[in-house]
């Protein structure tokens, strides 16, 4: 189902939202009779994932619906797409197919009124959305203050509202600039090099004091190098995996900021959308580096991408970009008691981003 909230109309939600808890009734095969409801107290909870038309957003979306959640999905399309998730929304929201498939409202984060009308009722938010750029965040700091600034503010004002049960918050591992060394993890002390940073940095503290003032449950993850398949490659501010696969795809050198042994923290989407997922479902709250805890030079990823692609990519150095960080790798002890475990090597995911790229590229 669609909802074009900046088109106008009213919320077709409103009939899915009064239907929560609904707790079925379910015959026992050996008694014949009704099962007591807090052994079979079963209901779809109900999420709202902000920005759930972009990268991340639709994988957590598609995973959402499979493991039995009632998705909403919120997103402007200013840099999600659509198709994304175009599959999965339904056309009609009285037919009984559409049961379980998603919501999509388009609309802004930007809007209080709107997000205090679709809260109501949701279990939890998973707020992805967000401008995802430093280097835009360098050149129009005011529009990504707006959207990652304000857009958070109202997510927690609306979630504190309508008593939502927890936010869970896609932060950035670019809140610690250059902070990390050898013994990194959440108790240092960030550094934000960038306007986007200051950005994430500021949404945790608001979460953070929403919790202690407001008593509103929050969690913010701090994402590292996120990658996977649908990780846009045509934007200027595309991320390296997506460019690396692009150039190397099209015979083009391989474009390398600075001297290439930066090192990065790669985890696969798949990783992410897990550690969301245990994050809500948890009791924990609070900063959690979300990565694959493992370093790798941009050099060795270059290397990498050419060698499964199989072409002979040359690399082209260029001056390191403001903002950029020299090393970044995650510390997942503690996001290892919520129950995250990445489950994927960097070959691995490579490997599906690679054969994902190849798929849409032959499908035009
Ligand atoms: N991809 C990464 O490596 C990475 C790393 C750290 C943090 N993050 C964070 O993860 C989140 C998702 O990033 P992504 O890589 O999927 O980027 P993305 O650009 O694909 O997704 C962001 C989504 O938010 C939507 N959006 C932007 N402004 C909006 C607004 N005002 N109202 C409603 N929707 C809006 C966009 O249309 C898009 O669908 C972002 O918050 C980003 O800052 C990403």
């Amino acid at each position: 189902m669609v909802w074009d909230h900046e088109a106008g109309g009213s919320n077709p939600l409103t009939p899915t939202i009064q239907h929560r808890y609904k707790i079925p009734e379910v015959k026992n095969k050996n008694n014949n009779g009704v099962m007591k409801e807090a052994t079979y107290r079963m209901y779809r909870k109900q999420v709202l994932v902000t920005g759930g038309a972009g990268f991340i957003g639709s994988h957590l979306t598609r995973e959402l619906l499979q493991r039995g959640y009632q998705v909403t999905v919120l997103d402007n399309l200013s840099t999600g797409k659509i198709e994304n998730i175009a599959d999965l929304i339904a056309k009609e929201a009285s037919d009984s197919k559409s049961a379980g498939k998603v919501n999509f409202v388009h609309g802004t984060i930007t809007d209080l009124p709107l997000l205090q009308k679709l809260f109501q009722g949701m279990d939890f938010i998973f707020h992805q959305a967000a401008i995802p750029s430093v280097p835009r965040s360098i050149k129009e700091p005011l529009v990504i203050h707006e959207a990652n600034i304000t857009g958070t503010l109202n997510v927690l004002l609306a979630a504190r509202d309508t008593k939502v049960r927890k936010v869970v918050f896609a932060s950035s591992s670019s809140v610690y600039g250059n902070t990390l060394t050898s013994s990194n993890g959440e108790d240092i002390i960030p550094n934000p090099l960038s306007p986007y940073a200051v950005t994430k940095l500021a949404g945790e503290h608001y979460c953070h004091v929403f919790q202690e003032i407001y008593g509103l449950s929050t969690i913010y993850l701090r994402y590292f190098n996120v990658y996977g398949p649908r990780q846009d490659p045509s934007s200027q501010y595309a991320a390296v995996i997506p460019l690396f696969i692009h150039q190397a795809y099209h015979d083009d050198p391989l474009i390398i900021f600075g001297d290439g042994k930066q090192t990065r923290d790669f985890v696969f989407v798949g990783d992410v959308v897990d550690a969301n997922i245990l994050a809500a479902e948890s009791d924990a709250t609070g900063s959690f580096d979300i990565g694959s805890g493992e370093r790798t030079t941009i050099n060795r990823l270059a290397e990498l991408i050419i060698e499964l692609i199989g072409v002979e990519a040359s690399r082209l150095y260029k001056e390191i970009r403001p903002g950029d960080v020299k090393h970044s790798f995650a510390d997942i002890t503690r996001a290892r008691h919520f129950g995250y475990d990445p489950q994927y090597s960097l070959l691995d995911g490579l490997k599906q981003t690679i054969t994902s790229f190849f798929h849409e590229s032959r499908q035009g």
